[in-house]
Protein backbone atom coordinates (compact mmCIF):
# COMPACT_ATOMS: atom_id res chain seq x y z
CA UNK A 1 0.00 0.00 0.00
CA UNK A 2 1.34 3.06 -1.02
CA UNK A 3 1.83 6.01 2.04
CA UNK A 4 -0.41 8.48 -0.34
CA UNK A 5 -3.97 8.31 0.37
CA UNK A 6 -4.94 8.67 -3.17
CA UNK A 7 -5.63 5.08 -5.22
CA UNK A 8 -5.62 3.37 -8.18
CA UNK A 9 -9.11 2.99 -8.53
CA UNK A 10 -11.14 3.10 -11.68
CA UNK A 11 -14.78 4.09 -12.35
CA UNK A 12 -16.20 0.44 -11.48
CA UNK A 13 -14.05 0.36 -8.09
CA UNK A 14 -11.98 -2.00 -9.20
CA UNK A 15 -8.27 -0.88 -7.28
CA UNK A 16 -5.78 -1.34 -9.88
CA UNK A 17 -2.66 -2.76 -7.67
CA UNK A 18 -0.73 -4.55 -10.44
CA UNK A 19 1.37 -3.31 -12.90
CA UNK A 20 3.36 -4.42 -15.99
CA UNK A 21 5.72 -3.64 -17.20
CA UNK A 22 7.22 -4.42 -20.55
CA UNK A 23 11.05 -3.47 -20.80
CA UNK A 24 11.43 -4.13 -24.41
CA UNK A 25 9.40 -5.21 -27.72
CA UNK A 26 12.23 -7.45 -28.45
CA UNK A 27 12.18 -11.12 -28.90
CA UNK A 28 14.77 -13.84 -29.35
CA UNK A 29 12.00 -16.35 -30.82
CA UNK A 30 8.79 -15.17 -32.63
CA UNK A 31 5.91 -17.04 -31.92
CA UNK A 32 3.37 -17.60 -34.69
CA UNK A 33 0.93 -16.32 -32.68
CA UNK A 34 2.81 -13.02 -31.55
CA UNK A 35 5.59 -12.40 -34.69
CA UNK A 36 5.87 -12.64 -37.81
CA UNK A 37 8.65 -14.31 -38.98
CA UNK A 38 10.84 -11.68 -40.83
CA UNK A 39 10.54 -9.72 -37.14
CA UNK A 40 9.19 -6.76 -36.22
CA UNK A 41 10.82 -3.10 -36.38
CA UNK A 42 12.52 -2.96 -33.37
CA UNK A 43 13.27 0.24 -30.62
CA UNK A 44 16.66 1.03 -30.26
CA UNK A 45 17.79 0.46 -26.85
CA UNK A 46 20.32 2.47 -24.76
CA UNK A 47 20.89 5.44 -27.51
CA UNK A 48 20.69 8.53 -27.73
CA UNK A 49 16.79 9.00 -26.43
CA UNK A 50 13.96 10.24 -28.57
CA UNK A 51 10.40 10.00 -28.13
CA UNK A 52 10.10 6.59 -30.13
CA UNK A 53 12.55 4.85 -28.05
CA UNK A 54 12.26 2.97 -24.83
CA UNK A 55 11.99 3.63 -21.28
CA UNK A 56 15.66 3.85 -19.60
CA UNK A 57 15.53 1.75 -16.67
CA UNK A 58 15.55 4.89 -14.06
CA UNK A 59 12.73 6.09 -16.00
CA UNK A 60 10.86 2.79 -15.43
CA UNK A 61 12.43 3.19 -11.55
CA UNK A 62 10.94 6.54 -11.56
CA UNK A 63 7.57 5.66 -13.10
CA UNK A 64 7.17 2.85 -10.84
CA UNK A 65 7.68 4.52 -7.17
CA UNK A 66 5.05 6.66 -8.59
CA UNK A 67 2.77 3.89 -9.23
CA UNK A 68 3.64 2.16 -5.92
CA UNK A 69 2.76 5.63 -4.17
CA UNK A 70 -0.43 5.23 -5.80
CA UNK A 71 -1.12 1.75 -4.14
CA UNK A 72 0.65 -0.52 -6.73
CA UNK A 73 2.01 -3.35 -4.94
CA UNK A 74 2.85 -5.85 -7.70
CA UNK A 75 4.83 -5.69 -10.58
CA UNK A 76 5.72 -7.95 -13.32
CA UNK A 77 8.11 -7.61 -16.14
CA UNK A 78 7.69 -8.90 -19.24
CA UNK A 79 8.81 -7.80 -23.06
CA UNK A 80 9.02 -9.06 -25.82
CA UNK A 81 11.52 -11.19 -23.70
CA UNK A 82 12.91 -8.84 -20.60
CA UNK A 83 15.84 -11.15 -20.53
CA UNK A 84 17.87 -9.98 -23.60
CA UNK A 85 17.38 -6.48 -22.41
CA UNK A 86 21.05 -5.37 -21.53
CA UNK A 87 21.28 -4.47 -17.93
CA UNK A 88 18.06 -6.69 -16.16
CA UNK A 89 19.94 -8.05 -13.77
CA UNK A 90 21.30 -4.97 -12.46
CA UNK A 91 18.01 -3.59 -12.92
CA UNK A 92 15.80 -5.89 -11.11
CA UNK A 93 17.63 -5.47 -7.29
CA UNK A 94 16.73 -1.94 -7.89
CA UNK A 95 13.33 -2.56 -8.78
CA UNK A 96 12.45 -5.00 -6.32
CA UNK A 97 14.35 -2.72 -3.54
CA UNK A 98 11.32 -0.44 -3.83
CA UNK A 99 9.41 -0.02 -0.73
CA UNK A 100 5.84 -0.81 -0.58
CA UNK A 101 6.12 -3.72 -3.14
CA UNK A 102 4.63 -7.07 -2.56
CA UNK A 103 6.26 -8.61 -5.40
CA UNK A 104 8.10 -8.65 -8.27
CA UNK A 105 7.58 -11.59 -10.91
CA UNK A 106 8.99 -12.13 -14.24
CA UNK A 107 7.36 -13.54 -17.76
CA UNK A 108 9.95 -15.07 -19.69
CA UNK A 109 10.25 -17.50 -23.04
CA UNK A 110 12.85 -18.83 -20.65
CA UNK A 111 15.39 -19.44 -23.51
CA UNK A 112 18.34 -17.39 -21.21
CA UNK A 113 16.91 -18.56 -18.17
CA UNK A 114 18.71 -20.76 -16.60
CA UNK A 115 22.12 -19.05 -16.99
CA UNK A 116 19.99 -16.18 -15.47
CA UNK A 117 18.06 -18.03 -12.52
CA UNK A 118 20.97 -17.26 -9.84
CA UNK A 119 20.33 -13.02 -10.67
CA UNK A 120 17.17 -13.70 -10.63
CA UNK A 121 17.03 -15.22 -6.92
CA UNK A 122 19.32 -12.65 -5.56
CA UNK A 123 17.52 -9.91 -7.20
CA UNK A 124 14.72 -10.85 -5.17
CA UNK A 125 12.31 -12.07 -8.36
CA UNK A 126 9.60 -14.48 -6.73
CA UNK A 127 7.60 -15.39 -9.40
CA UNK A 128 8.24 -16.73 -12.43
CA UNK A 129 6.05 -17.33 -15.47
CA UNK A 130 7.43 -19.16 -18.55
CA UNK A 131 5.76 -19.66 -21.84
CA UNK A 132 5.86 -23.00 -23.55
CA UNK A 133 3.57 -24.07 -25.63
CA UNK A 134 4.69 -27.37 -26.88
CA UNK A 135 6.89 -30.13 -25.35
CA UNK A 136 8.36 -31.78 -28.52
CA UNK A 137 11.35 -30.28 -30.11
CA UNK A 138 10.28 -30.50 -34.22
CA UNK A 139 7.33 -28.40 -32.58
CA UNK A 140 8.52 -25.88 -30.53
CA UNK A 141 10.85 -25.04 -33.38
CA UNK A 142 7.46 -24.74 -35.66
CA UNK A 143 5.65 -22.28 -33.40
CA UNK A 144 8.90 -20.34 -32.01
CA UNK A 145 11.02 -20.33 -35.25
CA UNK A 146 14.17 -21.46 -32.81
CA UNK A 147 14.87 -25.06 -31.76
CA UNK A 148 15.42 -23.84 -27.71
CA UNK A 149 12.91 -26.84 -26.10
CA UNK A 150 16.04 -27.96 -24.32
CA UNK A 151 17.29 -24.55 -23.29
CA UNK A 152 13.52 -23.92 -21.94
CA UNK A 153 13.44 -27.50 -20.27
CA UNK A 154 16.53 -27.04 -18.47
CA UNK A 155 15.52 -23.63 -17.27
CA UNK A 156 11.98 -24.48 -15.64
CA UNK A 157 13.91 -27.74 -13.78
CA UNK A 158 16.67 -25.02 -12.40
CA UNK A 159 13.93 -22.54 -11.35
CA UNK A 160 12.24 -25.01 -9.98
CA UNK A 161 15.24 -27.07 -8.30
CA UNK A 162 16.35 -22.96 -7.16
CA UNK A 163 12.81 -22.78 -5.52
CA UNK A 164 10.97 -20.15 -7.11
CA UNK A 165 7.45 -20.50 -6.18
CA UNK A 166 5.36 -20.69 -8.20
CA UNK A 167 7.10 -21.39 -11.29
CA UNK A 168 4.30 -21.01 -13.63
CA UNK A 169 4.16 -22.45 -17.29
CA UNK A 170 1.83 -20.94 -20.10
CA UNK A 171 0.43 -22.56 -23.07
CA UNK A 172 -1.62 -20.94 -25.56
CA UNK A 173 -3.88 -23.70 -26.45
CA UNK A 174 -4.21 -23.39 -30.37
CA UNK A 175 -6.61 -25.84 -32.22
CA UNK A 176 -4.64 -28.37 -34.75
CA UNK A 177 -1.17 -26.86 -33.34
CA UNK A 178 -0.27 -28.07 -29.94
CA UNK A 179 -4.07 -29.40 -28.66
CA UNK A 180 -2.90 -33.13 -28.72
CA UNK A 181 -0.16 -31.76 -25.81
CA UNK A 182 -3.37 -30.58 -23.02
CA UNK A 183 -2.84 -33.75 -21.00
CA UNK A 184 0.62 -33.71 -21.18
CA UNK A 185 1.11 -30.50 -19.80
CA UNK A 186 -1.47 -31.37 -17.06
CA UNK A 187 0.25 -34.15 -15.87
CA UNK A 188 3.52 -31.95 -15.47
CA UNK A 189 1.60 -30.40 -12.41
CA UNK A 190 1.15 -33.92 -10.98
CA UNK A 191 4.96 -34.75 -10.00
CA UNK A 192 6.16 -31.23 -9.60
CA UNK A 193 4.68 -28.00 -8.03
CA UNK A 194 4.28 -26.56 -11.76
CA UNK A 195 1.29 -24.17 -12.28
CA UNK A 196 0.01 -24.94 -15.51
CA UNK A 197 -1.92 -22.40 -17.08
CA UNK A 198 -3.68 -23.01 -20.12
CA UNK A 199 -4.68 -20.14 -22.49
CA UNK A 200 -7.16 -19.31 -24.90
CA UNK A 201 -5.70 -17.80 -27.80
CA UNK A 202 -6.16 -14.16 -28.64
CA UNK A 203 -6.99 -13.24 -31.89
CA UNK A 204 -5.29 -9.63 -31.55
CA UNK A 205 -2.06 -9.27 -33.55
CA UNK A 206 -0.03 -10.29 -36.70
CA UNK A 207 0.54 -14.17 -36.78
CA UNK A 208 2.89 -16.06 -38.80
CA UNK A 209 0.59 -19.08 -39.14
CA UNK A 210 0.60 -20.90 -42.63
CA UNK A 211 -3.30 -21.91 -40.87
CA UNK A 212 -5.50 -19.77 -39.20
CA UNK A 213 -5.30 -19.67 -35.52
CA UNK A 214 -7.96 -20.73 -33.30
CA UNK A 215 -8.95 -20.63 -29.68
CA UNK A 216 -9.83 -24.09 -28.15
CA UNK A 217 -12.52 -23.06 -24.86
CA UNK A 218 -11.41 -23.45 -21.43
CA UNK A 219 -14.33 -26.15 -20.64
CA UNK A 220 -13.05 -28.58 -23.42
CA UNK A 221 -9.58 -28.33 -22.06
CA UNK A 222 -11.42 -29.02 -18.70
CA UNK A 223 -13.41 -31.84 -20.04
CA UNK A 224 -10.12 -33.41 -21.18
CA UNK A 225 -8.21 -33.05 -17.99
CA UNK A 226 -11.51 -35.31 -16.79
CA UNK A 227 -9.26 -38.46 -17.93
CA UNK A 228 -6.67 -37.64 -15.65
CA UNK A 229 -8.60 -37.21 -12.47
CA UNK A 230 -10.78 -34.62 -10.27
CA UNK A 231 -9.88 -31.23 -10.38
CA UNK A 232 -10.61 -29.61 -7.40
CA UNK A 233 -11.32 -25.76 -7.85
CA UNK A 234 -8.84 -23.52 -5.26
CA UNK A 235 -10.66 -20.75 -3.53
CA UNK A 236 -10.01 -17.25 -5.13
CA UNK A 237 -7.11 -14.98 -3.39
CA UNK A 238 -7.89 -11.45 -4.04
CA UNK A 239 -4.55 -11.62 -5.90
CA UNK A 240 -5.52 -14.09 -8.57
CA UNK A 241 -6.31 -11.95 -10.81
CA UNK A 242 -8.30 -13.59 -14.43
CA UNK A 243 -7.07 -17.24 -13.34
CA UNK A 244 -9.28 -19.80 -12.77
CA UNK A 245 -7.54 -22.46 -10.64
CA UNK A 246 -7.48 -25.80 -9.72
CA UNK A 247 -5.23 -28.66 -8.74
CA UNK A 248 -5.57 -32.79 -9.20
CA UNK A 249 -6.24 -34.39 -5.77
CA UNK A 250 -2.63 -35.68 -4.83
CA UNK A 251 -0.89 -33.44 -7.32
CA UNK A 252 2.32 -30.99 -6.44
CA UNK A 253 1.22 -28.53 -8.93
CA UNK A 254 -2.04 -26.76 -10.14
CA UNK A 255 -3.68 -25.93 -13.18
CA UNK A 256 -5.31 -22.64 -14.28
CA UNK A 257 -7.29 -21.29 -17.30
CA UNK A 258 -6.87 -18.06 -18.58
CA UNK A 259 -9.95 -17.60 -20.58
CA UNK A 260 -10.06 -14.20 -22.54
CA UNK A 261 -12.70 -15.50 -24.99
CA UNK A 262 -15.13 -17.68 -23.40
CA UNK A 263 -15.53 -16.36 -19.75
CA UNK A 264 -15.48 -12.67 -18.59
CA UNK A 265 -12.79 -12.15 -16.11
CA UNK A 266 -12.52 -8.45 -16.57
CA UNK A 267 -14.92 -7.85 -13.29
CA UNK A 268 -11.81 -8.99 -11.97
CA UNK A 269 -8.75 -7.37 -13.40
CA UNK A 270 -6.89 -5.69 -11.84
CA UNK A 271 -4.34 -4.28 -14.08
CA UNK A 272 -2.43 -1.68 -15.72
CA UNK A 273 0.09 -2.08 -18.20
CA UNK A 274 3.39 0.11 -18.92
CA UNK A 275 4.58 -0.56 -22.66
CA UNK A 276 8.13 -0.63 -23.30
CA UNK A 277 7.72 2.90 -25.63
CA UNK A 278 6.54 4.45 -22.17
CA UNK A 279 2.54 4.47 -22.88
CA UNK A 280 0.19 3.19 -20.04
CA UNK A 281 -2.56 0.99 -21.11
CA UNK A 282 -5.58 0.56 -18.99
CA UNK A 283 -6.47 -2.32 -20.96
CA UNK A 284 -4.40 -4.92 -22.89
CA UNK A 285 -7.61 -5.42 -25.23
CA UNK A 286 -8.31 -1.58 -26.06
CA UNK A 287 -6.24 0.32 -28.33
CA UNK A 288 -6.17 3.04 -25.61
CA UNK A 289 -2.92 4.26 -24.32
CA UNK A 290 -1.58 7.40 -23.01
CA UNK A 291 2.03 8.48 -23.08
CA UNK A 292 4.39 9.16 -19.82
CA UNK A 293 7.44 9.05 -21.72
CA UNK A 294 6.73 12.55 -23.44
CA UNK A 295 5.59 14.01 -20.74
CA UNK A 296 8.18 12.56 -18.73
CA UNK A 297 10.99 13.90 -21.08
CA UNK A 298 9.75 17.40 -20.75
CA UNK A 299 10.14 17.86 -17.21
CA UNK A 300 6.96 16.83 -15.87
CA UNK A 301 6.93 16.56 -11.81
CA UNK A 302 6.31 13.04 -10.00
CA UNK A 303 2.44 15.06 -9.35
CA UNK A 304 2.18 15.23 -12.66
CA UNK A 305 3.00 11.75 -13.70
CA UNK A 306 0.47 10.48 -10.49
CA UNK A 307 -2.03 12.73 -12.45
CA UNK A 308 -1.64 10.73 -15.82
CA UNK A 309 -1.68 7.63 -14.08
CA UNK A 310 -4.79 8.71 -11.86
CA UNK A 311 -6.57 9.82 -14.71
CA UNK A 312 -5.83 6.60 -17.02
CA UNK A 313 -7.23 4.80 -14.14
CA UNK A 314 -10.81 6.18 -14.86
CA UNK A 315 -10.43 5.55 -18.40
CA UNK A 316 -10.40 1.45 -18.02
CA UNK A 317 -12.81 -0.16 -20.52
CA UNK A 318 -15.60 -2.35 -18.18
CA UNK A 319 -14.41 -5.03 -20.15
CA UNK A 320 -13.49 -5.95 -23.64
CA UNK A 321 -15.33 -7.29 -26.49
CA UNK A 322 -13.03 -9.59 -28.09
CA UNK A 323 -14.42 -12.69 -30.03
CA UNK A 324 -13.36 -15.34 -32.06
CA UNK A 325 -14.91 -13.30 -35.04
CA UNK A 326 -13.23 -10.39 -34.43
CA UNK A 327 -9.08 -10.69 -34.49
CA UNK A 328 -6.66 -8.09 -34.94
CA UNK A 329 -8.38 -5.42 -33.90
CA UNK A 330 -5.66 -4.81 -31.82
CA UNK A 331 -2.96 -2.45 -33.59
CA UNK A 332 -0.15 -2.36 -31.08
CA UNK A 333 2.48 -4.88 -31.01
CA UNK A 334 1.65 -7.82 -28.40
CA UNK A 335 5.64 -7.88 -28.05
CA UNK A 336 5.88 -4.16 -27.07
CA UNK A 337 2.61 -4.62 -24.46
CA UNK A 338 4.24 -7.65 -22.78
CA UNK A 339 0.83 -10.01 -22.54
N1 LIG B 1 -3.03 -15.12 -27.32
C1 LIG B 1 -2.87 -15.53 -26.05
N2 LIG B 1 -1.79 -15.25 -25.32
C2 LIG B 1 -0.82 -14.52 -25.89
N3 LIG B 1 0.36 -14.10 -25.43
C3 LIG B 1 0.98 -13.40 -26.40
N4 LIG B 1 0.21 -13.36 -27.51
C4 LIG B 1 -0.92 -14.05 -27.22
C5 LIG B 1 -2.09 -14.38 -27.94
N5 LIG B 1 -2.28 -13.97 -29.19
C6 LIG B 1 0.83 -14.36 -24.08
C7 LIG B 1 1.22 -15.80 -23.87
C8 LIG B 1 2.69 -15.80 -23.87
C9 LIG B 1 2.94 -14.46 -23.24
C10 LIG B 1 4.30 -13.91 -23.48
O1 LIG B 1 1.97 -13.61 -23.81
O2 LIG B 1 0.84 -16.17 -22.58
O3 LIG B 1 3.16 -16.88 -23.12
FE1 LIG C 1 8.55 -13.54 -27.88
FE2 LIG C 1 6.60 -13.67 -26.03
FE3 LIG C 1 6.00 -12.88 -28.50
FE4 LIG C 1 6.72 -15.43 -28.05
S1 LIG C 1 4.89 -14.35 -27.25
S2 LIG C 1 7.46 -14.09 -29.72
S3 LIG C 1 8.19 -15.21 -26.45
S4 LIG C 1 7.30 -11.82 -27.11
Amino acid sequence: MGTNQIQLIDQYDRRLNYLRISITDRCNIQCIYCMPRNGISKLRHEDILTYEEILTYEEILRLARIAISLGVDKIRLTGGEPLIRKGICEFIPRLTALAGLREVALTTNGIFLKEKLAKLKTGRIKRINISLDSLHRDRYEKITGYDGLELVLAGIKGAREMGFNPVKINMVVMEGVNDDEILDFARLSLEHPYHIRFIEYMPVSVTSSDIPLRHVPSSLIKEQLGKLGKLVPIPRDIHDGPAERFKFEEAHGEIGFISPLTHHFCPACNRLRLTSSGYLRPCLLSDQEVDLEGPMRNGASDEDLAGIFLKTALTKPHSHHLTSKNSTHLSAKMSSIGG
